[in-house]
């Protein structure tokens, strides 16, 4: 990763832009459930949604979603991409009042803008969908250090990656740090086969790891072990039976975090170090 000094390139590269109404619906409930207490004890509710892509849509949404917890939030989309930059100030400056109150788009990549972009301001929370799995793995580790540099003390990143349409859901959610701390799973109960179905959407520090004798392919496999015991709980719903298996799992001793009320929403937190981070 290059430069961790403020200069005036960004730091990164453009890649696709593909993004989607409502694709970041989960991490967006996460933020506002588990999570809401950093946005609502924060001294300044600044958040980044970096790479928000071809459109302005997720930025708006989320910025729509973080203001009903906290109503004066204010949401940077930062792009690499100057042309979408372009875009999505255009497409903000025909959005009602209401909807582009707290919402600006900036040019910036993994240093969070020019010195001007945030003005010394340190956000709570950065959220970076569908990015860092556009980057060689070789180069995440610094890309995650660099915005941890950045975050206001106990803020955090969530480093995502999702499906087209935002069914299957993964992040990591990195600390002030810099190391990760938990990897969240979100999936779309109805109609899912097994909870290793979001194997091919882990976040890009995960996914070559996916492999017999790493501990995230065990974690996957554990939870794919406990969802079929679980399933003569089907006749209740795909609710009640993800959260028996997340009960399963954490009974087992994964370090599975959350409620019930969670997990059945189909998100489960683990500890960071019990997938080998
Ligand atoms: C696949 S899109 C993701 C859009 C949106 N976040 C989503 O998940 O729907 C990835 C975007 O990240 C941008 N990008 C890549 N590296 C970046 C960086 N270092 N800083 C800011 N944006 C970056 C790309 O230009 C691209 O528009």
């Amino acid at each position: 990763m290059a430069p961790s000094s403020r200069s005036s390139r960004p730091v990164g590269r453009p890649t696709r832009g593909t993004t989607g109404t409502n694709r970041l619906r989960r991490i967006d409930r996460w933020v506002t459930g588990p999570a809401a207490g950093l946005l609502r004890s924060a001294d300044d509710p600044l958040v980044v949604d970096l790479g928000y892509g071809a459109s302005a849509t997720t930025t708006v949404e989320a910025a729509a979603r973080l203001r009903r917890v906290r109503p004066d939030v204010e949401v940077v989309g930062l792009e690499i991409d100057p042309g979408r930059v372009a875009l999505a100030r255009a497409a903000l400056a025909r959005l009602p009042a209401g909807a582009a109150a707290g919402v600006r788009f900036e040019l910036g990549g993994f240093e969070l803008g020019a010195p001007a972009v945030l003005a010394g301001r340190r956000p709570v929370l950065v959220r970076a969908a569908n990015v860092l799995r556009q980057y060689p793995v070789e180069e995440v580790a610094g890309a995650w250090a660099l915005v941890a540099g950045r975050l206001a003390p106990g803020g955090l990143l969530v480093d995502a990656t999702c499906d087209e349409v935002g069914r299957r859901v993964a992040w990591l959610v990195v600390g002030d740090d810099g190391a990760p701390r938990s990897l969240v799973l979100s999936l779309r109960l109805a109609g899912l086969e097994r909870p290793g179905a979001v194997a091919e959407r882990l976040p890009k520090a995960l996914i070559e790891r996916n492999v017999p004798g790493e501990p995230v392919h065990a974690y996957l496999a554990a939870m794919d072990a406990a969802w079929a015991r679980q399933a003569p709980l089907a006749v209740f719903g795909a609710r009640q039976r993800f959260a028996a298996a997340c009960a399963e799992v954490a009974a087992q001793g994964w370090p599975v975090r959350g409620r019930p009320a969670r997990w059945r929403l189909g998100e489960v937190a683990v500890d960071a170090g019990a997938v080998g981070l």
